[in-house]
């Protein structure tokens, strides 16, 4: 069965299961409407962040399992200050996000994450492409797939309705075989 080696650890992150402690801290950055501007859900009260953590931590049994969904914890403070995510959407197609609260952004972590979590998606659950769709205004996270390699491949105009307005999302894309190609210690057949 595919699964992610956990946690994955990064130079200052490791991304590791929830845990029902963690709910003050889910709380914290989900709670926060500039964090959620352009996420489909949120801002959420605590209600509905107890809720979500049951379902998430219920999503950790399934099997076979086709959502994970990890806390980000700083390695220096050992505190958590977000969440990020595979899931897959089709047999061999995974999809990637991530979220972090205002008080980390810009400091580079979400680049270290999603680049993290491409190779896990490569590596561990086998993926042929990654994806992210993304709001068409949400210019942090465009940059942050940019960086990390990801193409643009299309956009959807009204890809969903969520809190009252139309979404138009990006989609962006990284094939295995573009992913191979940027990683010089890959090599499916070693040449001598
Ligand atoms: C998107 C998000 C995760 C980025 O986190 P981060 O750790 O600050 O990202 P990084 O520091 O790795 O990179 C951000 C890049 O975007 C750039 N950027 C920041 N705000 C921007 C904006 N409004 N427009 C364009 N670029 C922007 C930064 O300059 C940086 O690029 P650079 O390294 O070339 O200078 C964070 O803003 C967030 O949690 N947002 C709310 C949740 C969310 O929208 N998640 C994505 C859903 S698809």
């Amino acid at each position: 069965m595919r699964t992610l080696i956990l946690p994955i650890r990064t130079a200052r992150l490791s991304l590791r299961e929830f845990v029902q402690s963690d709910l003050r801290a889910v709380y914290a950055y989900s709670s926060d409407p500039r964090v959620t501007r352009y996420l489909f859900f949120g801002p959420r009260d605590e209600d509905s962040t107890a809720e979500y953590l049951e379902g998430l931590l219920a999503s950790q049994r399934e099997r076979p399992r086709t959502r994970f969904e990890l806390a980000v914890e700083e390695n220096e403070s050992g505190r958590v200050v977000g969440a990020c995510d595979l899931s897959y959407i089709e047999r061999n197609v995974v999809d990637l996000g991530y979220m972090l609260g205002i008080d980390v952004w810009g400091k580079g972590l979400a680049t270290e994450i999603a680049l993290a979590l491409v190779d896990a998606a490569f590596f561990d659950l086998r993926a042929d492409r990654v994806i992210s769709t993304v709001d068409v205004n949400n210019g942090a996270s465009i940059r942050v797939l940019e960086k990390i390699g990801m193409r643009w491949e299309a956009v959807f105009r009204k890809h969903r309705r969520a809190k009252n307005r139309w979404w138009d999302c990006h989609l962006f894309v990284l094939p295995r075989e573009v992913w191979e190609a940027s990683r010089v210690d890959y090599a499916p057949e070693a040449t001598p």
